[in-house]
C-alpha cells in the first residue's frame, strides 16, 4: 500500500494490468521549468519515451526517468526536424509497441500547438491518450512581465491569434483584432511585427497604443521591449530580438514599468519564505 498522500496515489500509471501504451499530450509551460504541472513531472518520470520540440528546455527534460528515451522532434518556423505527419505516425507507433509515451509540448499543447491534430490521429488509430494542460506563453509571460491581461481601467477582453498561418500568409480579422479597450496577444508573430502594426493601426487602432514584446519569458534570458504600435518594431529590430517572442498589444502593457519584479530568477521557496 503505497504512503503517498491520496492526490498523488491517484496519479499511479503502473498498476497491474494497466501497462498498454498511452500517449500523454503535456504541456510543459513557457520555460521555466517549476511553472510544470504536477502531473506533467509525474508523467515525465515514469515515461518510457519522451517526444519534445525545440520550446522544451533542458530544466524540463532533465526531470524525465534517467533511462528513458528522448526523442527530438525539432520544429521551428519553417524547420521541422520531422514533419507533423510522421511526427504523428511516430507516436502511434511508439504506442502500439506498448510504450507509455509523453509527448512534451512548449506552453498549453491546445494552443498553438498542434495538440489537437496529432491527437485526431491517435483517436483514429484507437490509441488511448490523456492531455495534461500547461501554462500557455501568454499567462506566463504576462505573470512574469507584470502585465495583467486584463484590468478593470484598460482591457475587458483578451484574444489570443497567431502571426503564422499554416499557409504563411497572414491574412487576419484586422477589423477584430483593432478594438479598443481589448488585449491582443500574438504568438509567433515576431517576423510580421512591422505589417502587425502597421495594420492594426490602418483599422482604426491609434498609433499611440503601447506594445510590448518579451523575448523567452519566464526563463532567465526573459527581455522585454516596449514602445507603441508606431514605434514597436523598429526598437525590436535594434535590439535583435528573435523568437521566441510574444507580442502584447494595449493599454494594460504600461503597467510593465510599475509592476516587474522578475529580475532573471525565482527565489526559492525556503529563502521566500525565511
Ligand atoms: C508554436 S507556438 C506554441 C505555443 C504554446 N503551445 C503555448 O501554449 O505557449 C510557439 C510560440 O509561442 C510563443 N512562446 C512560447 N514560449 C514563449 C516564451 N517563453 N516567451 C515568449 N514567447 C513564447 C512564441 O510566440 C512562439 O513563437
Amino acid at each position: 500500500m503505497s504512503n503517498r498522500p491520496p492526490f498523488l496515489q491517484s496519479l499511479d500509471l503502473d498498476q497491474p494490468g494497466t501497462r498498454t501504451g498511452t500517449v500523454y499530450l503535456v504541456g510543459a509551460g513557457p520555460g521555466d521549468p517549476e511553472l510544470l504541472t504536477l502531473r506533467a513531472a509525474r508523467l515525465l518520470g515514469m515515461a518510457d519515451v519522451v517526444v519534445y520540440d525545440n520550446l522544451v528546455g533542458k530544466g524540463i527534460l532533465d526531470m524525465a526517468r534517467p533511462d528513458a528515451e528522448r526523442v527530438y522532434v525539432g520544429k521551428q518556423k519553417d524547420n521541422h526536424t520531422l514533419p507533423q505527419q510522421e511526427i504523428n505516425a511516430l507516436l502511434a507507433r511508439l504506442a502500439k509497441q506498448g510504450k507509455q509515451v509523453v509527448r512534451l509540448k512548449g506552453g498549453d499543447p491546445f494552443i498553438f500547438g498542434r495538440g489537437g491534430e496529432e491527437l485526431e490521429v491517435l483517436a483514429e488509430e484507437g490509441i488511448r491518450y490523456e492531455v495534461v494542460p500547461g501554462i500557455t506563453a501568454a499567462s506566463g509571460v504576462s505573470c512574469y512581465t507584470g502585465i495583467p491581461l486584463t484590468h478593470r481601467d484598460y482591457a475587458q477582453s483578451c484574444l489570443f491569434t497567431t502571426g503564422h498561418l499554416k499557409d504563411g500568409s497572414l491574412n487576419l480579422d484586422w477589423e477584430i483584432l483593432a478594438h479598443p479597450r481589448q488585449t491582443v496577444v500574438i504568438y509567433m508573430g515576431l517576423g510580421a511585427l512591422p505589417e502587425i502594426s502597421s495594420k492594426l493601426v490602418e483599422q482604426g487602432r491609434a498609433a499611440s497604443t503601447p506594445v510590448a514584446v518579451v523575448e523567452q519569458g519566464t526563463t532567465r534570458r526573459q527581455r522585454v521591449a516596449t514602445g507603441t504600435l508606431a514605434t514597436i518594431a523598429e526598437r525590436v529590430a535594434e535590439q535583435k530580438f528573435k523568437s521566441p517572442c510574444l507580442i502584447i498589444v494595449g493599454e494594460v502593457t504600461q503597467l510593465h514599468d510599475k509592476l516587474q519584479w522578475f529580475a532573471g530568477s525565482v527565489p526559492q521557496l525556503a529563502t521566500a519564505v525565511a
